[in-house]
């Protein structure tokens, strides 16, 4: 007892699409303690995707009482818990009234699509084609700027307070660290560099708002209150929680999900690379201190910002709108699995995909692509088709995604990937990854302890109050009993594959609603 009693520990809230976690992490980066819970995912229109803001939050606070609980129950204290870190969704719109603290609406959820024909206006406004050199992302219906742009056109409550100067935007970070500090009464309103990254407001070279990033989206900073943007790691910018298990407890580590997957896996040299298989998923390539503009469909973002006298570092970014989403459209609207798990049984009850491509164009397709309008597709439907080869089709769509984001990254970067660091929950399936490895000829590398995101915010954190002070100090976190698949099908039938899918792609584009 007294030896577990010596130990320190960092607590993460990992608020992602489907689901929210607390985990306690160890000094070595082993959770000791955690809880999850799923919430509702609101569709109320054919491409529109919500949540509730406030169910959010609750489902953070019932993670951190019931991790907190286990944890106490398992012998030790709280006061074992230095800080606590805070990673998340990206993109993800909320707004509310700055007078009330509460929200004004549901949230816009990042892969949300009824942005199409606003962002088909803007890429015809002035200044559309100066926007990536400023932000690093091109207009597409995935930032958080075209989100708030539909709230303050098609929202009356949202025009009434922009025009009242009471409206507060903020990503799923700034409003979670707002109303966990007590919101209106004791909330401060901030987001990190990486978050920040992904609204289209901050200009990526100075850290900033831009005037000309807002002037182009037509938004009065006097009218809206925007979040103070603070490096990722920072002992006192995101406030501390006000009430709950861990009441007092100091919030010092802030990172957008993806961005904590890269320092959970320790991607901290310039040329390592990341994929984590969640919801969507996401590849994110470290360029070092300069932010690369992509010429080849990629986004250029803060990869993690550490603060005290530390340079920022950006990434290269690969952005697939549909994985882990993919298994569960086959699971909750097609009945083929009754739990996501389950799809590899069912992807194995066959011996490849029979001729079945599935583009799951479901919010139109994202890296490197870029194609609002594309729709899911599915093609090479025969009589032989069984539910195994659709599952199978699921699966490699998003590996043959990966594979194009990768071909991306080589022209940007002249430099070809030796090998992949993945997690997320799709990662769990073997026969994902080996067919990964075989679609893009290189190694596919998978830690045994797959909460990188969370671990991420909780290293964030960690530095903060100087638990860590070197990132050569992590060196050896997480790197033990790791999986390596290796490409096994030769290179000329991946080829052919690939050239399928490709055409495929080329078909799903070009819908009208
Ligand atoms: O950009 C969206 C991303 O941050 C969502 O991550 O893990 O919920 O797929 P995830």
């Amino acid at each position: 007892e007294e030896e577990k009693l010596k130990h320190w520990f960092i607590g993460s809230i990992d608020q992602g699409t489907t689901s929210s976690r607390f985990l306690i992490f160890d000094g070595e980066g082993t959770p000791v303690a955690s809880h999850q819970i799923e919430f509702e995912n609101i569709y109320p229109e054919s491409g529109w995707h919500e949540h509730d803001p406030l169910e959010l939050v609750a489902s953070v606070e019932e993670c951190i009482e019931k991790a907190t609980a286990d944890f106490i129950e398992q012998g030790y204290t709280k006061d074992q818990i230095k800080a606590v870190g805070i990673t998340n969704q990206r993109e993800t719109t909320v707004c509310w009234d700055t007078n009330t603290g509460e929200p004004l609406y549901n949230a816009i959820v990042w892969p949300d699509t009824r942005t199409t024909s606003l962002v088909r206006e803007l890429k015809h406004r002035d200044g559309a084609d100066e926007l990536k050199e400023l932000c690093g992302l091109p207009l597409s219906t995935y930032p958080s700027s075209v989100k708030f742009l539909w709230l303050l056109q098609n929202i009356e409550v949202i025009r009434n307070a922009y025009e009242e100067g009471r409206c507060s935007f903020g990503t799923v970070d700034s409003w979670l660290i707002y109303k966990l500090n007590g919101g209106k009464e004791a909330g401060v309103h901030v987001t990190d560099t990486t978050n920040a990254s992904r609204t289209m407001f901050m200009n990526l070279h100075t850290l900033q708002y831009d005037d000309k990033l807002l002037g182009f989206f037509k938004i009065d900073r006097s009218k809206l209150t925007l979040p103070k943007i603070v490096p990722s790691s920072d002992p006192d910018a995101f406030g501390i929680l006000s009430y709950g298990a861990l009441k007092g407890k100091k919030i010092t580590g802030c990172l957008g999900d993806q961005s904590a997957a890269l320092v959970g896996q320790c991607g901290f040299s310039p040329g390592q690379a990341k994929n984590t298989y969640g919801t969507g998923c996401f590849l994110l390539y470290n360029v070092g201190n300069k932010p690369v503009i992509s010429n080849y469909g990629l986004l250029a973002t803060v990869a993690y910002d550490f603060g005290g006298g530390r340079k920022p570092i950006y990434a290269l970014e690969g952005s697939i709108a549909v994985a882990g989403s993919g298994v569960k459209f086959l699971m909750s609207n097609m009945g083929f699995i009754t739990h996501s798990s389950k799809i590899t049984e069912l992807a194995e009850t066959v011996k490849d995909n029979g001729g079945v491509v599935f583009v799951t164009a479901f919010s139109g397709l994202f890296a490197p692509y870029w194609i609002d309008d594309a729709k899911g597709t599915l093609f090479g439907i025969t009589a032989h088709t069984q539910r195994g080869h659709i599952a199978r089709a699921t699966l490699e769509a998003t590996c043959y995604q990966t594979k194009a984001i990768l071909d991306a990254m080589e022209k940007d970067s002249g430099h070809k990937l030796e090998g992949l660091a993945v997690d997320g929950g799709m990662s769990n399936s073997d026969l994902c990854m080996q067919t990964q490895a075989d679609i893009i000829g290189i190694p596919v590398d998978r830690p045994i302890m797959r909460e990188t995101t969370a671990l991420g915010a909780a290293i964030a954190a960690g530095f903060a109050v100087g638990i860590w002070k070197q990132f050569d100090e992590l060196k050896e976190i997480n790197k033990k009993d790791r999986t390596i698949f290796t490409p096994k099908v030769d290179t000329k039938k991946s080829r052919m594959m690939f050239k399928k899918w490709e055409q495929a792609v080329e078909m799903s584009k070009g819908w009208v609603l």
